[in-house]
């Protein structure tokens, strides 16, 4: 049945001055509360490819390595060459259009200031949200500058991370329909010129 008294007492809160969501919900479900601003502030640290939403701060390259030295290098490499299943930070400029491309900070990041952010977010990949926005700056200048994207003596805020232009700002943009450029034309039946040969194999499950 329509309880109009429910709906009217809840439309009245919908409407009710200062009234927000979150506090409907509470009413209607019983449950909760509304997050603090100081809460929303908290998971609210995403920043948009053009830098917006920098925070305030500064970190010079010199103090980067330092912190990289002891919080990073044991998986990204004393110079961002990467380890294991750590990726590469720097290197493989010019890689991306050959067969074997090598995505890093250098060769493949369009724009800085997510570079803030993802290291901010999530690393160390131990602890992350661990890093200050001064440490975070830092690091983000020393791994530029092991792609020679700034100078050793380089201090890095939010305005050096807007201005920097990187070296793939333009490679996610293709002009006009460049399928047609595929040369040869891709084999889609009976493709195998030599019958399969078997080069590894799994153990039998056990029993
Ligand atoms: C315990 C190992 C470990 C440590 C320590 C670590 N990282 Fe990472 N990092 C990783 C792994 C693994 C990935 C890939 C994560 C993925 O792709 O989901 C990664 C990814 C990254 C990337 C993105 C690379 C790309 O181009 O996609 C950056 C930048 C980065 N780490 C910076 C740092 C910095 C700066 C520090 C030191 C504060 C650090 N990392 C410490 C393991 C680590």
């Amino acid at each position: 049945m329509f309880n109009w008294a429910r709906w009217a007492v809840l439309g009245a809160l919908v409407l009710g001055a200062g009234a927000t969501f979150a506090e409907t919900a509470i009413k209607r479900f019983g449950f909760g509360r509304a997050a603090t601003a100081e809460e929303i502030a908290g998971w609210n640290i995403d920043i948009d490819a053009e830098g917006l939403f920098l925070p305030p701060g500064a970190g010079t390259v010199a103090q980067g390595e330092a912190i990289y030295e002891i919080q990073c290098a044991k998986c990204h490499g004393e110079f961002g060459e990467g380890s294991g299943l750590n990726p590469a930070l720097a290197g493989g400029k010019g890689s991306l259009a050959t067969p074997d491309p090598v995505k890093t900070v250098g060769s493949f990041w369009p724009y800085a200031p997510p570079l803030f952010d993802y290291v901010r977010r999530t690393m160390p990949f131990t602890a992350p949200l661990s890093l200050t926005a001064e440490e975070t700056y830092a690091l983000v200048g020393y791994v530029l500058h092991l792609n020679d994207l700034l100078p050793a003596e380089a201090k890095v805020d939010a305005a050096a991370l807007r201005a920097l232009r990187m070296p793939n700002r333009d490679g996610f943009v293709v002009e006009g329909d460049r399928r047609q450029e595929s040369a040869t034309k891709p084999c889609m039946v009976k493709c195998r010129k030599e019958p399969p040969r078997v080069i590894s194999a799994s153990p039998p499950p056990s029993r």
